[in-house]
């Protein structure tokens, strides 16, 4: 397996780095602690291409693959987490599945906006009592005429309160179980639709996430995306996608970490030499470097099987479940090195402890990760 970027690839490598270096990163202890939405990076990041980043220009996309898109996640989420997510969401877990199971119609008319950064999407399947058991849905879609009336509540949904365009999970046939799972298209202004207060997180608290409340909200038949009962298939091949952008955000937040420690250690001096020269510091440096190296691996992995269009649920989630590891080791050894300058929010690294967590739950939590790896082995790996 290659896996020298192309030109192209590191040409958006490079973009994406100016842009963290000098408009991200500035701005990423502000947003964490203001909590706020960062709308003008999203516009930035619309025009540099970022927000639709595999689809195809003829439909308003940038028109790179999935290796190109992973470097500048990683890139991004080194710079700010919050950042990285809200591009993550918007790319995996609404441009793909418009592209994948959208009509041209909806294609015309969604993808572009999403694309440039003008419209930012969501993507609406867990809910209070439906998380992990993703098929336990319980927002209603029933039949109205010749389209649909939608009731329920969506939860913990990342950029919920600043989406305008939802790809939204429902159920409407109970006895179906999985099978009775239909997705939409929802655009957020539709009547009905109501967002509760953004929650109150730990971390990557520039991400805005919130509930959605679906009170008789009604759809046309022209906004179901995929079959009736389709929707699962919808949901789980799309987050098999978004795993492996969560896989390039924890990987940034994880070389946030060793590049914030790397660079402290060298000048933070203790019995009259740097940290770093002290073998204890240097180990946990060794060892953060090789966890990154092989997360990194791992995410190239799973997104040049992406672009070779050859299943790669298993290796998403074998990318996610590593990086967020690494991830969240990288940032606690983090602190460790910088001591009690590591504890207090002057500097970087308890930004990067808070954000990681996160990357160990959403998008299925390590847990699922592991069933569905040990999923792939029982029928055979
Ligand atoms: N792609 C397409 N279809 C798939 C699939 C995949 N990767 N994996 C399974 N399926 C299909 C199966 O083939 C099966 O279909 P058939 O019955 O037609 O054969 C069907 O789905 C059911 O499969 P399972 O019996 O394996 O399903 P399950 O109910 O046991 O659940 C699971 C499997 C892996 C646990 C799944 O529920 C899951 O991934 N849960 C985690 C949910 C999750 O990741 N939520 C994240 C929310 S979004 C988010 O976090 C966004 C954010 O904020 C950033």
């Amino acid at each position: 397996m290659d896996f020298e970027p192309t030109e192209d690839q590191l040409a958006v490598q490079e973009t994406a780095r100016d842009f963290a270096t000098q408009e991200v990163l500035p701005q990423a202890a502000a947003i964490d602690r203001d909590h706020r939405h960062p709308k003008e990076l999203v516009a930035r990041m619309g025009e540099l291409g970022f927000m639709g980043m595999t689809v195809p220009e003829k439909y308003g996309g940038a028109g790179f693959d999935a290796i190109a898109y992973v470097l500048a996640i990683e890139e991004i989420s080194r710079a700010c987490a919050s950042t990285g997510v809200i591009m993550s969401v918007n790319n995996s877990l609404v441009c793909d599945p418009i592209l994948k199971f959208g009509s041209e119609e909806q294609k015309h008319a969604y993808l572009a906006p999403l694309a440039a950064g003008t419209k930012l999407g969501c993507f609406a399947l867990s809910e209070p009592e439906a998380g992990s058991d993703a098929a336990a849905q319980k927002t209603t879609a029933e039949r109205d005429g010749s389209g649909w009336v939608i009731n329920g509540i969506k939860n913990w949904i990342t950029n919920g309160p600043v989406a305008d365009t939802c790809l939204l999970f429902t159920m409407n046939d109970k006895a179906q179980g999985h099978k009775g799972i239909t997705a939409f298209i929802l655009p957020m202004d539709t009547k009905g639709v109501r967002t509760g207060p953004p929650d109150d997180k730990l971390g990557i608290r520039g991400s805005k996430s919130s509930q959605i409340m679906l009170d008789d909200v009604r759809l046309g038949d022209e906004m179901r995306l995929g079959e009736v009962g389709g929707g699962f298939r919808v949901a789980l091949s799309t987050l098999d996608g978004g795993r492996v952008g969560i896989a390039a955000q924890a990987l940034g937040i994880a070389r946030a970490a060793l590049e914030d420690s790397l660079a402290y250690a060298q000048q933070r001096r203790t019995f009259g030499k740097a940290i770093a020269e002290h073998q204890a510091i240097a180990w946990k440096l060794a060892d953060m470097a090789t966890e990154v190296d092989a997360a990194r691996l791992l995410t190239l992995r799973a997104a040049s099987m992406k672009d070779a269009k050859v299943p790669f649920g298993h290796a998403a989630a074998m990318a996610k479940l590593y990086a967020s590891d690494v991830a969240n080791r990288a940032a606690r050894e983090a602190i460790q090195i910088f001591g009690g300058n590591g504890y207090v929010t002057e500097f970087p690294v308890e930004r990067h402890f808070r954000d990681a967590k996160i990357t160990e739950i959403y998008e299925g939590t390590s847990e699922i990760q592991r069933m569905v790896i040990a999923g792939y082995l029982a029928k055979g790996g």
